[in-house]
């Protein structure tokens, strides 16, 4: 059994006076096995401190989407938690290409940030990727730049995109074996089905997979699918994954994040993720939503930001 996620549930089900036995999935819980990784961070943390260096990450929001809000607050909340500095640049809808460039570039040369994000999205009148090539690569911390994005595709990464490294801790951690085991990709966005089905696929811990990548324009996607024995699905359709799509015993991470109308939820709606909760009749185990992912995606932020700061401090010694 996997390390790391929760005791398995068997549900026990009397049917006509015939007993029948229904495995329910593991969880892998993101969680708990985020805090492990944070109480990591603690003692590296503390040591940067011991030599005059607070790790310190910056987010610049752009507008007022009010996800993007949710989200830049959470990250300077967990800076906070974990004694690291944080800035959060509010800029308004308007502003200009040249204005968001000119900010980069003072984020580029400050001593005290050690990584910086643009929450994405952009509004449409700013060129998302002109603004993400400008970043120093050595404190792109969300893993965009296309030097950083070369590097994780060779093997050599500085930084691992926050949701797709999460995505490989949470079966690191839990003990899921990935060598040579066949892992199949649903979505290839550039965030997280892309660089997700590249990181498997290297001769490295945690990967060396055979990896295969299915999108919108793949023909009979349930046939690919029942290969995997590990399914990682990021498209953000509610519920797209159904069981018979997917094969006995496979380990299922659901990436999706829905937001789907419940008249009994206090917000008139509850989150979902991308696969069907009746998935964990077939897998062996499977990431929840919430409580899966998501966690795991600020975490490795921080880790990328701790990391950048060790990098600054090494080049501080060598000069
Ligand atoms: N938990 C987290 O921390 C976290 C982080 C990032 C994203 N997410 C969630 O993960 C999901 C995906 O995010 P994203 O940024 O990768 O989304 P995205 O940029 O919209 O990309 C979606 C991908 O899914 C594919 N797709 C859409 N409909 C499909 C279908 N019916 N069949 C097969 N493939 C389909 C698209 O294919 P095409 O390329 O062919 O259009 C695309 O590659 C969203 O729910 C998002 O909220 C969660």
């Amino acid at each position: 059994m996997p390390r790391n996620v929760s005791a398995c549930a068997k549900v026990i089900n009397i049917k006509r006076g015939s007993l029948t036995v229904i495995m329910t999935a593991d969880l892998i819980l993101g969680k708990e096995i985020s805090q492990q990784i944070y109480g990591e961070l603690d003692a590296r943390i503390d040591r940067l401190k011991k030599n005059g260096i607070t790790p310190g990450l910056a987010v610049v929001l752009v507008g007022d989407d009010p996800a993007s809000q949710t989200y830049v607050r959470m990250k300077g909340k967990m800076c906070q938690e974990l004694g690291m500095h944080s800035d959060t640049i509010i800029m308004p809808e308007t502003t200009t290409q040249e204005e968001l460039l000119a900010r980069v570039s003072e984020l580029n040369e400050n001593p005290d940030i050690h990584g910086f994000l643009i929450q994405l999205p952009l509004p449409k009148h700013i060129d998302e990727q002109a603004v993400i090539n400008s970043i120093d690569p050595s404190k792109d911390v969300d893993c965009f730049h296309p030097f950083n994005v070369g590097r994780m595709l060779i093997g050599e990464p500085e930084f691992l995109p926050a949701t797709p490294a999460g995505v490989q801790q949470l079966l690191i951690r839990s003990g899921v074996k990935t060598d040579g085991k066949h892992v199949v990709v649903v979505g290839r966005s550039n965030i997280v089905g892309k660089p997700m089905a590249a990181m498997m696929v290297q001769k490295a811990i945690g990967a060396n997979s055979t990896v295969t990548v299915v999108h919108s324009r793949t023909e009979d996607i349930g046939s690919i699918t029942r290969q995997a024995d590990i399914l990682i699905v990021a498209i953000g359709k509610a519920g797209f994954i159904t069981p018979g799509m997917v094969k006995e015993g496979a380990v299922v991470i659901d990436v999706g994040t829905n937001h789907i109308p419940d008249p009994a939820a206090k917000k008139g709606t509850r989150l979902v993720g991308d696969v069907d909760e009746n998935v964990k009749e077939k897998a062996s185990a499977m990431t929840p939503v919430p409580g899966g992912v998501g966690p795991m995606t600020i975490c490795m932020l921080m880790s990328n930001t701790v990391h950048a700061a060790e990098r600054a401090y090494e080049r501080k010694c060598s000069q």
